[in-house]
C-alpha cells in the first residue's frame, strides 16, 4: 500500500516536472541565414526586427514565423549588434566600430540614413536603450578613461555626446560587452542603469557605482545584461537581475547572475545559477524571467533565485515584445526561436 502511494506520488512528481519543462518550450523558427545576430527588438505581437553581422537586418510580420532579410547597402562589413524597432516601418540599428555608426530607417529598410557616425580609433558602441519613441541613449567603451554617452531626444534621428566632464569614469580594463544590447536600460521615466564587466563588473546608476558579485578581473568576464522589471511606469524600478560570467569559458556557473530588489543599491547571488556563461536576460512576467547565452537558455520562475536549463541551443540574445507576450531568441549562425510560454 505504501508503496504504491509512493508510487503514485513518484509519478505525479514526475508528470509535474516534465509539464512545466512542456509550458517553457523552444521552438526553432529559421536558421536559413549562417551571420551572428545580437540584435533584437519585438514591437508587438507581430513585429519584430533583428541585427547582425555582414550588414544584415530582418524584419518579420508574423511573430517571427516568416523574416524579410536585408543587407544595408554600403555597410555589408558592419556588425550591427543593436536594434530598435518602433513599429513595422521604423527602426534604428548600431553599427560597433571603426566607423561606430547608429542608421535609422523610416520605410521597413528600403533606405537607410546614417544618423551618427564616429571614426575615432577605440571607438566602440555597446548598446541603446530607449525611454519611448523620442528619448534614446546610447553607451560605448571607455576613451581616455570615460564611458561614451550620447542622447537623442527625436527617436534617433539625431544624437547629442554628453560633455566630457558628465560622462562616467571607467576604471582601467573596465569596459562593455556587445553581446546583446542589453546592459543598458531604462529603470524610470528618464533614468537608464547600466552594468560593466572586465577588470571590474559595476552596476552604474546616477553617480553611484555598485561592485556586483560577478566574475571579474579578465577581460572575458562580468556584466554582460540588464533586466529591469518596471511595474508602476512612473516610480523607479526595484526588481532587477544581471547575467554575464566568462564568454572564455561558458560552463562556468560562478558568478553569472545577480538579482537586486532594492534597485541595485544591493546585489544577492541566485540560491541555484542559470547553467553558464550569459549574454542576456529578460523579464516576461513579474516573477519569470529568461536567459540565454552560449551554454543555453535557462529560466527562472521566482525572479532570478532559481534557473531551470531548458534548452542547449546556444542563443545571444532574448526579448520580450514591447507591447504584447511574444518572445524570441536569436544567435549564431542564424538561429531564431521562440518561446512557447503561458
Ligand atoms: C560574412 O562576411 C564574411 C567576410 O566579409 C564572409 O566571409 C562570410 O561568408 C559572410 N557570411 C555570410 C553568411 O554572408
Ligand atoms: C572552465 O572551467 C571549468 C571549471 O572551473 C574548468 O574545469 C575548465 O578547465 C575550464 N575550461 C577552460 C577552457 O578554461
Ligand atoms: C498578444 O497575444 C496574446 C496571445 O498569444 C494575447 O493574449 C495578447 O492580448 C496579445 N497582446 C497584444 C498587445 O495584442
Amino acid at each position: 500500500m505504501r508503496n504504491r502511494i509512493l508510487y503514485i506520488l513518484f509519478i505525479l512528481f514526475v508528470v509535474t516536472i516534465s509539464e512545466s519543462l512542456y509550458a517553457q518550450r523552444i521552438v526553432m523558427l529559421d536558421s536559413s541565414h549562417p551571420i551572428s545576430i545580437r540584435g533584437l527588438s519585438i514591437a508587438d505581437n507581430n513585429t519584430a526586427w533583428l541585427s547582425g553581422s555582414n550588414g544584415t537586418v530582418a524584419r518579420s510580420a508574423d511573430g517571427g514565423n516568416n523574416w524579410e532579410w536585408m543587407q544595408v547597402k554600403g555597410f555589408e562589413q558592419t556588425d550591427f549588434r543593436d536594434i530598435e524597432a518602433f513599429d513595422k516601418n521604423t527602426a534604428v540599428i548600431m553599427g560597433i566600430g571603426e566607423p561606430a555608426v547608429i542608421l535609422k530607417t523610416h520605410d521597413g529598410g528600403a533606405h537607410w540614413q546614417t544618423v551618427f557616425e564616429d571614426r575615432r580609433k577605440g571607438m566602440f558602441l555597446d548598446a541603446m536603450e530607449f525611454w519611448n519613441e523620442r528619448s534614446g541613449i546610447v553607451i560605448g567603451d571607455p576613451l581616455e578613461g570615460k564611458i561614451f554617452v550620447a542622447r537623442t531626444f527625436d527617436g534617433g534621428d539625431s544624437w547629442q555626446t554628453l560633455p566630457g566632464n558628465r560622462l562616467p569614469a571607467a576604471e582601467k580594463g573596465e569596459a562593455m560587452f556587445a553581446a546583446s544590447g542589453t546592459n543598458i536600460r531604462s529603470i524610470s521615466l528618464s533614468e537608464a542603469a547600466f552594468v560593466t564587466g572586465g577588470s571590474v563588473s559595476r552596476f552604474f546608476h546616477r553617480d553611484k557605482k555598485t561592485v556586483l558579485p560577478l566574475l571579474q578581473g579578465k577581460e572575458t568576464t562580468g556584466a554582460n545584461s540588464l533586466a529591469v522589471y518596471r511595474n508602476k511606469k512612473r516610480k523607479p524600478a526595484q526588481y532587477m537581475v544581471v547575467a554575464g560570467g566568462d564568454f572564455s569559458n561558458d560552463s562556468l556557473s560562478q558568478g553569472n547572475c545577480a538579482v537586486s530588489s532594492d534597485g541595485g543599491v544591493t546585489w544577492i547571488v541566485p540560491e541555484m545559477p542559470p547553467r553558464g556563461y550569459k549574454s542576456c536576460v529578460e523579464y516576461i512576467t513579474a516573477k519569470r524571467l529568461i536567459a540565454c547565452g552560449t551554454s543555453g537558455a535557462d529560466i527562472s520562475e521566482d525572479g532570478g533565485m532559481h534557473w531551470q536549463q531548458i534548452s542547449r541551443l546556444s542563443f545571444h540574445v532574448c526579448q520580450k515584445a514591447k507591447k504584447g507576450d511574444l518572445v524570441l531568441l536569436a544567435g549564431k549562425d542564424g538561429k531564431i526561436a521562440k518561446l512557447d510560454w503561458d
